[in-house]
C-alpha cells in the first residue's frame, strides 16, 4: 500500500516563507476585479455547460471532481510515486536517479576538494555553487542533436548560510558572518558551466573541460547593453560608465537561446542591499522593487558598493536579463536592459515564424505581471555571430488578460501612452529601468506569482507557472486569477494565433485560459482543477518551474507542496487530447528541498533536477540537517545536487 505521510504543515508555515515574494509590492491593485470575474466565470461555466471544447480541444476539465467523465488516457505509462515527505529523492520505478554534481565538486580544474570546515572564496570560486536552480543542456558539438554530450548551464539563486557553514545560525546570521564568509556566499552566487557526458545509463562531468567556468557574484565582469546601457541611473562609484558590473544575483530561472547562448534571469536582487533606500533619489523605484533598509544578506557591511547610501545607483545595476555564451567560456556575460528590469523568472526564447526572437518571462512576485520580448532583427540560422546583439534593440509588452479570454500585449515605449516626462519618464532608459511602474501605468494584470515560462515545441501555446498568491483578497480575484487566498497556484495558457510553426509570437492579441488550478480536488475548498481522473498522488501544489518534452508534454516541477502535506517534485501531463490536465507524479525531492531546473537532452532519454535547499526547515543546521541527502555521511553537511534521471531500459522519459 502507498504510505501517505503528512508533515505537520503550520510549523512548516512560517519556515517556508523564505524571500519576500510573500510581500507584494504592487501599489495598484485594480478595483474592478470582481465584475471582470463574474463576466470570465459566465464565459467558462457556459464552455462546461455546453459541452464545449477549448481551442486546444481540452475535454475534461472540472472545477472539483464531481462531475463524471469518460476515463482519462494518458500517453504517460510511468508508474506514480505516492506523495510522500522523508529524507530521500524518489523517482518513480523503472528509473535510474543518479546525483551529477554537488555543491563544492570541483567545475574548474584547479578546484580543490570540497572541505566544507576549510571553505574559502577562491575554492568556492571554482567549486560548484549552491542553490541549484536553471538547468540548460546545450548539446555538444554545437548545432547538434547529441543526447550523450554536451554543456550544462546551471544557476545558483541563493545560499543558506545556516546550512552551509559550521556555527552559523539563521538567529545569529547579521553579527556572526565575516568578510570570508560573505566572499563564499558571494561566490556560491551566479551560475556554472560543466561539460557531461553519458555511457550507457551513467552520466559523469568531464573534468578539467576546458567548458568548464563558474560566474559568480564576487568577481566576474559583465557588460551592459541596450537602452538603459550608460544611463546616468547606472553610473557608480565603481563604474562612472554605467556600462560594466561586477556580478550577477539571485540566478533563478533561465532558458537558452536558438544561437546556443543562455539567458540567466535576475531575480530577488532587493534583499542583497543595505542601507536606506528612502535616504536615496531612487526612493520610489527602489519601494516597488521591494528593496528595505533591512538587508537580507550580510555583504553590504563588507562591500560598499552593495551600501545604497554609498552608491545609491548600484541596484538599478541588477534585475536584468543576463545573456552569455556556453561554448567560449572566456566571454563576457552581458546584461540585456531591452528586455526590462524585474524579478525574472525564465526566459523562454522562440523565433516567430517571421524570424523576429520573442522571449517571455515572469516577474516573480505577488500581483506582478508576465512580459514579452519582440526583437526588431530577425535571427540568422546560418551565422552565429549575426546573432550575437540581437536582444539589444525590440519591443518590450506586458499581459493584460480580458474576463472574455483575450490578452492583449501593451508594448513598454517611451513616449506613448503614460508613459512620458509627466509620469516621470524621461528616455526608454527610464522604463526599462523602472518597468514594474511602467506596466502599473499601462494596466496590465497583476498575477498570481508567475515564475517559470516555456513555450510548447508542438502547439506554440505558452505556459505560465502561477505559484500561489494567498494575499489575494475575494475583492481582488480576477479571470484569470480566478481563487482569493490563492494557496495552490494555477497553469495558465497563453495561446497566440495560429498554431506549432505557425503560431504569431508577435502579435498583440492572444487568448488565454486556465489548464490546471492546483490543490486537491477532493477538497471542495480547493476550487482545484484538473482532468476528473487525477490521482489522489496526481494532484499537486505550488507550480513553478516547467520543461516540455519533445512530444509537447509538460513536466512541472513545484516550490512549497509542503505546506499542501508532501515533499516538492515534478508531476507531468498531456496538454492536449484524453490525457489533458490529468497530471501524474514522476519523482519527489528530499525533506526541505524545492526542485526546480527540469530539463531534457534532445533525445528525451535523460531529465536533469536540480534539488535546491535540501534541508531548509525548521530545526535543521549545517551539523544537524534535517536530511543529510545527498551523501548521509557525518561531518558532511546537506548539499544541493543535479541529479540525472534515465530509463532503466533506455526508453524516453515518461515514455
Ligand atoms: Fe527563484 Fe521565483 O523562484
Ligand atoms: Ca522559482
Ligand atoms: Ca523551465
Amino acid at each position: 500500500m502507498q504510505q501517505h505521510t503528512h508533515v505537520k504543515t503550520a510549523e512548516l508555515e512560517e519556515e517556508l516563507i523564505r524571500d519576500d515574494d510573500d510581500i507584494p509590492s504592487n501599489p495598484l491593485i485594480n478595483p474592478t476585479f470582481q465584475e471582470v470575474f463574474n463576466a470570465r466565470l459566465n464565459r467558462r461555466g457556459f464552455l462546461r455547460a455546453a459541452g464545449a471544447t477549448t481551442a486546444l480541444g481540452a475535454a475534461a476539465l472540472t472545477m472539483t471532481s464531481g462531475l463524471a467523465y469518460a476515463n482519462g488516457k494518458t500517453s504517460l505509462t510511468f508508474t506514480e510515486l505516492p506523495h510522500g515527505y522523508d529524507e530521500n529523492f524518489h523517482v518513480a520505478p523503472g528509473y535510474n536517479a543518479n546525483v551529477l554534481i554537488r555543491w563544492g565538486d570541483a567545475v574548474e580544474a584547479d578546484a580543490p576538494a570540497f572541505d566544507p570546515m576549510n571553505q574559502s572564496a577562491d575554492a568556492q570560486s571554482k567549486q560548484f555553487g549552491y542553490n541549484n536552480d536553471y538547468i540548460g543542456f546545450l548539446p555538444l558539438p554545437f548545432g547538434s542533436k547529441s543526447g550523450n554530450r554536451g554543456l550544462l548551464a546551471i544557476n545558483h539563486e541563493y545560499t543558506n548560510a545556516y546550512l552551509m557553514f559550521p556555527g552559523i545560525t539563521k538567529a545569529n546570521y547579521q553579527d556572526a558572518m565575516t568578510r570570508d564568509l560573505v566572499d563564499i556566499e558571494m561566490a556560491a552566487h551566479g551560475h556554472t558551466v560543466i561539460e557531461v557526458v553519458k555511457d550507457g545509463n551513467s552520466w559523469s562531468v568531464v573534468q578539467g573541460s576546458p567548458y568548464n567556468r563558474r560566474i559568480t557574484a564576487l568577481t566576474t565582469e559583465m557588460k551592459i547593453s541596450g537602452p538603459a546601457a550608460g544611463h546616468d541611473r547606472l553610473k557608480t562609484k565603481g563604474d562612472p560608465t554605467g556600462t560594466r558590473v561586477i556580478g550577477t544575483l539571485n540566478n533563478c530561472a533561465g532558458g537558452d537561446t536558438p544561437w546556443g547562448t543562455v539567458l540567466i534571469a535576475e531575480e530577488n536582487f532587493h534583499g542583497y542591499f543595505g542601507g536606506n533606500p528612502e535616504k536615496t533619489n531612487e526612493a520610489r523605484n527602489y519601494k516597488r522593487y521591494g528593496l528595505k533598509a533591512k538587508s537580507s544578506y550580510a555583504w553590504w557591511k563588507f562591500h560598499d558598493r552593495l551600501n545604497v547610501e554609498k552608491e545609491p545607483n548600484e541596484p538599478n545595476r541588477f534585475g536584468w536579463m543576463v545573456e552569455y555564451d556556453p561554448y567560449d567560456p572566456n566571454s563576457t556575460p552581458v546584461k540585456r536592459t531591452a528586455i526590462g528590469r524585474f524579478k525574472h523568472e525564465g526566459a523562454t526564447t522562440v523565433v516567430n515564424k517571421d524570424g523576429r526572437v520573442v522571449i517571455y518571462s515572469g516577474d516573480d512576485q505577488r500581483f506582478d505581471y508576465i512580459y514579452k520580448f519582440v526583437s526588431d532583427g530577425r535571427f540568422d540560422p546560418n551565422n552565429r555571430a549575426a546573432n550575437r546583439d540581437i536582444l539589444d534593440s525590440g519591443t518590450l509588452f506586458t499581459a493584460r488578460l480580458d474576463a472574455d479570454g483575450s490578452l492583449h500585449w501593451l508594448p513598454l515605449v517611451w513616449g506613448t501612452g503614460p508613459l512620458t516626462p509627466e509620469n516621470g519618464f524621461n528616455s526608454q532608459a527610464d522604463v526599462m529601468i523602472e518597468t514594474r511602474r511602467a506596466a502599473d501605468l499601462l494596466g496590465a494584470t497583476p498575477m498570481d506569482r508567475p515564475e517559470d515560462v516555456e513555450t510548447n515545441p508542438v502547439t506554440g501555446v505558452v505556459y505560465v507557472m502561477l505559484t500561489n498568491n494567498t494575499k489575494r483578497k475575494n475583492d481582488q480575484v480576477d479571470a484569470a486569477n480566478p481563487r482569493a487566498n490563492n494557496k495552490h497556484g494555477h497553469v495558465l495558457e497563453m495561446i497566440p494565433p495560429g498554431r506549432g510553426a505557425d503560431a504569431d509570437h508577435g502579435a498583440l492579441t492572444y487568448k488565454w485560459d486556465i489548464m490546471i488550478q492546483a490543490g486537491d480536488p477532493r477538497n471542495p475548498d480547493d476550487k482545484a482543477q484538473y482532468h476528473a481522473d487525477v490521482s489522489q498522488d496526481g494532484w499537486l501544489s505550488t507550480p513553478d518551474n516547467c520543461a516540455f518534452d519533445s512530444r509537447g508534454r509538460l513536466w512541472i516541477a513545484t516550490d512549497g507542496a509542503p505546506k499542501a502535506g508532501f515533499a516538492d517534485g515534478v508531476w507531468a501531463t498531456d496538454v492536449e487530447g484524453e490525457g489533458r490536465a490529468l497530471t501524474k507524479h514522476f519523482l519527489r525531492a528530499p525533506r526541505g528541498a524545492e526542485l526546480c531546473g527540469p530539463a531534457f537532452t534532445p533525445d528525451d532519454e535523460t531529465l536533469f533536477v536540480a534539488v535546491q535547499h535540501p534541508a531548509d526547515e525548521k530545526g535543521s543546521s549545517f551539523e544537524k540537517p534535517s536530511t543529510g541527502w545527498p551523501d548521509f555521511k557525518a561531518g558532511t553537511p546537506t548539499r544541493p545536487s543535479v541529479v540525472a534521471i534515465t530509463h532503466g531500459q533506455g526508453k524516453t522519459i515518461g515514455s
